[in-house]
């Protein structure tokens, strides 16, 4: 590849190999596995093999659940990678994990997003690419650069495919709105949103719908299912409120147990995420690729091309 200084190294992590060799087919490039395992008192343990000096050093691997054991390779990841020699380390994190807590929620808690994104930092990763951050403000919490983007690159034409004339995009809850609007006007469909409480921690309660949506074909968008609690009760208020079908689409599939359970029972016509993490296949879930639109990034940060808001 043209633009580096140079070599380009794909490493995955242990997270997500098949993303990584996808990404890594787009770059035409090959992919090269990390070694990780555990010492026998429980510490993580990584090797990087290839070799690295001099190289820009592109490490996959997506905070997903186990959360904390892939942040800490990732960590560890990058560390080798200074220690090695490596000219740039990106880390390339489509769901970056621990962004939902982007500020305290009460009193004793901490700004855990903050601590995730400055450790990263104080091991030297140069670049961060990630997709959908829970909250795109969350950016100044990341002590290098960062390449948000935006998953509805990959699922609009999907979507769109579909052929659907009377498309209404819902944003389960408020903070969903501008992700669901800039979605809605790729997608050329109607906007709408839900308001919804969380009574507790990992339940969610909506309660009624903003905008017509009675007799219309609606998408509701999320950045993400967790317990799918979300969609679940957000399609129950698109129900009542008289809608013809209700799918839905989300960026990153966390699916916490008991999620593929609640989604399949619900009756979408479709139901739609990304392959930011890895998720077994349902017959019910289509995934779409994002290493197109991470390769794409990637080149963007080695000067190959220009892009301009992603
Ligand atoms: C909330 O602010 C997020 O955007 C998602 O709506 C939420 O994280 C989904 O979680 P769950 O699937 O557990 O309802």
């Amino acid at each position: 590849m043209a633009g580096a200084r140079g070599p380009i190294k794909v490493i995955a992590g242990n997270a997500h190999p098949a993303l990584a060799d996808a990404i890594a087919r787009e770059l035409n490039l090959p992919a090269e596995a990390a070694e990780v395992g555990v010492f026998a008192d429980g510490e993580t343990r990584v090797r990087l093999a290839p070799e690295v000096r001099d190289a820009t050093v592109f490490l996959v691997q997506p905070t997903c659940p186990p959360v904390n054991e892939n942040l800490m390779v990732l960590a560890l990841l990058a560390d080798a990678a200074r220690a090695a020699g490596a000219a740039r380390v990106v880390a390339v994190v489509p769901y970056f994990g621990y962004a939902r807590q982007d500020r305290r929620g009460g009193p004793g808690d901490p700004r855990s997003a903050r601590v995730a994104a400055g450790l990263l930092g104080a091991v030297g990763v140069d670049d961060l690419v990630t997709i959908d951050l829970h909250t795109p403000a969350l950016e100044s919490a990341f002590p290098m650069p960062l390449t948000q983007l935006a998953a509805h690159a990959a699922l609009v034409p999907v979507v769109q495919a579909r052929g659907v004339q009377d498309l209404v995009v819902v944003a389960p809850d408020a903070g969903a709105m501008k992700r669901a609007q800039a979605f809605a006007a790729a997608a050329g469909a109607g906007a709408a949103v839900v308001a919804k409480d969380r009574p507790r921690q990992d339940e969610a309660v909506c309660r009624h719908v903003l905008g017509e949506v009675r007799g219309r074909s609606c998408l509701i968008v999320d950045d993400m299912a967790s317990t799918g609690r979300t969609l679940v009760s957000a399609a129950e208020v698109l129900r009542r409120a008289g809608v013809r079908e209700v799918s839905a689409a989300f960026t990153h599939p966390v699916m916490a147990p008991g999620a593929a359970e609640r989604l399949s029972a619900v009756g979408f016509s479709n139901v739609l995420t990304t392959d930011s993490i890895p998720i077994p296949a349902f017959p019910w879930l289509q995934v779409a690729p994002t290493a197109p639109l991470l390769a794409r990034a990637l080149r963007a940060l080695l000067g190959e091309i220009v892009v301009g808001q992603n």
